[in-house]
């Protein structure tokens, strides 16, 4: 007989307690704790002597780094979508781990069909599913024009009998659409909960590591957005892919926010539509096709994500309070660094923020965290308070410190050619890094401060816009 305990475990962080917490101590949630049997350490170990399936990665003997000739990196799965490849950081790694996660309904099993539509072409793909009928998964590859007979389907939940099928089909490919609907018997707690997770990821990374398939894994996320299920899951693999955007709007980014094979700043776009995701070579073209002409409020920036520069959009309003205490909003920008540009701007140029409600937006559902993105949030907040519009052809990029100085930015030189190619002609930036940089066609306007900035408003083009 089994020797199992109990324990309290918080569903959001992992921590472990003997008994359920109101309040986790660890990471501050409330009503987070589920019960949870495990067996005992001496029963653990006898399980694990047992098992078949254990340690791909342990045991043997250490060995020099150096014994196994350098240079014979497997080649990578190419998933036919270069937007996704660049984020895995050049394709899928034979014998990783990728956990892919995001909202309902953003198009994580779209995408999924649509790569296995792709890697079913030289490799064997079983697609796991314990969320849709085999009937519905048909339906969605019909639709998104897939088919191959490499391409299995597997509608089972039980981990043990899905590792039946990998042994007898040996896939290159697992995809496991979602990690929360697989079970295992010899966790006795509910599907989807931690234990039951930990135990299915650990299994199925364990096909990867010791037999060589590349696997997905489909992750649910919580109610704050972030990866549901014990952090252990994240650990457990190489990649976590993070898939995002508006369900309101067809754009999708997906970036990786942990990457063994990899950097985790490049970002993918999608663009979701009647035939399925299809990429968005050329973000900056689609962020900016429909920005308003001559009206105040509006500037554009050109961001880093990743090694790619992306233009975007931002608009600002402010308008006169009618609360006590003067509204301020902002989506795709950080609410903090908004109240620290407003604060400065009053300080040095003497606005005043006081009496008005300030709204920022960034366009197209985009999230922009660089500082670079300072000196168009204060052009644009400038031009909307003033009423008057920031040129057509402006796009501007430097962080602003607290002094309203315009400080420099990183890759400033290709962020200048980004800006050139999509045909703008002038571009705000800061003075200090600004040296050495050349860019046909296109006006760089050198400022120090956020008080030259002011100069664009004055120029004779603004004033030809002003209505
Ligand atoms: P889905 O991939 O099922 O989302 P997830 O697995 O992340 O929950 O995608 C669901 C949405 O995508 C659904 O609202 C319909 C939409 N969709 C399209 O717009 N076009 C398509 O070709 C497909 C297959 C789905
Ligand atoms: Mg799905």
């Amino acid at each position: 007989m089994k020797q199992r305990k109990t324990v309290y475990v918080c569903t959001e962080c992992d921590y472990h307690y003997p008994k359920a917490l109101g309040r986790c101590p660890q990471c501050g949630s409330y009503g987070t704790f589920v019960e949870e049997k495990f067996d005992a350490p001496e029963a653990l170990v006898k399980e694990a002597e047992k098992s078949p399936r254990r340690g791909a990665l342990t045991g043997g003997t250490a060995v020099p780094i150096t014994a196994e000739s350098a240079g014979d990196e497997p080649q990578r799965l190419l998933t036919g979508y270069s937007e996704l490849d660049r984020v895995l950081g050049g394709g899928i790694v034979p014998g990783s781990v990728v956990l892919l996660s995001g909202e309902p309904g953003i198009g994580k099993s779209t995408l999924l069909t649509q790569i296995c539509g792709v890697l079913s072409r030289e490799n064997r793909v079983l697609y796991i599913s314990g969320e849709e009928s085999a009937h519905q998964l048909r339906l969605r590859a019909k639709r998104l024009g897939v088919a191959s007979d490499e391409l299995y389907i597997l509608t089972e939940t039980n981990i043990d009998e899905i590792c039946a099928e990998t042994d007898r089909i040996s896939p290159d490919v697992i995809i496991a659409d979602s990690i929360q609907t697989l079970y295992s018997d010899r966790s006795q707690t509910l599907q989807g909960s931690i234990s039951q997770v930990r135990e299915c990821a650990g299994m199925l990374a364990n096909l990867a590591k010791g037999g060589g398939s590349s696997v997905i894994l489909v992750g649910h996320v919580n109610k704050e957005g972030g990866i549901a299920g014990p952090k252990v899951l994240e650990h457990m693999v190489d990649t976590v892919l993070y898939f995002e955007g508006d369900r309101q709007q067809n754009i999708r980014i997906i970036r990786a926010i942990k990457n063994r094979y990899g950097a985790t700043n490049e970002i993918g776009v999608f663009e979701m539509t009647d035939s399925g995701l299809s990429e968005v070579e050329n973000p900056s073209a689609m962020l900016l096709a429909d920005r308003p002409r001559g009206v105040s409020g509006s500037c554009a920036v050109c961001v880093m994500e990743g090694t790619r520069p992306i233009i975007a959009e931002i608009q600002a309003l402010t308008t006169k309070t009618t609360f006590p205490s003067p509204k301020r909003a902002s989506d795709g920008f950080d609410l903090g660094r908004l109240y620290l540009l407003l604060a400065v701007l009053e300080k040095r140029l003497g606005l005043c923020f006081s009496d008005m409600d300030v709204y920022v937006n960034v366009v197209s559902g985009l999230t922009l965290d660089e500082p670079a993105c300072d000196a168009a949030v204060a052009l644009a907040l400038i031009s909307s308070i003033k009423d008057i519009p920031v040129p057509f052809d402006l796009a501007a990029v430097g962080e602003l410190g607290l002094a309203g100085e315009v400080r420099a930015v990183s890759a400033l030189e290709r962020r200048v050619k980004e800006a050139a190619r999509l045909g703008f002609g002038q571009i705000v930036l800061p003075k200090s890094s600004s040296s050495g940089i050349e860019a046909a066609g296109i006006k760089l306007i050198r400022v120090g401060s956020v008080y030259e900035m002011l100069s664009i408003f004055t120029s004779p083009s603004v004033q030809q816009n002003k209505r």
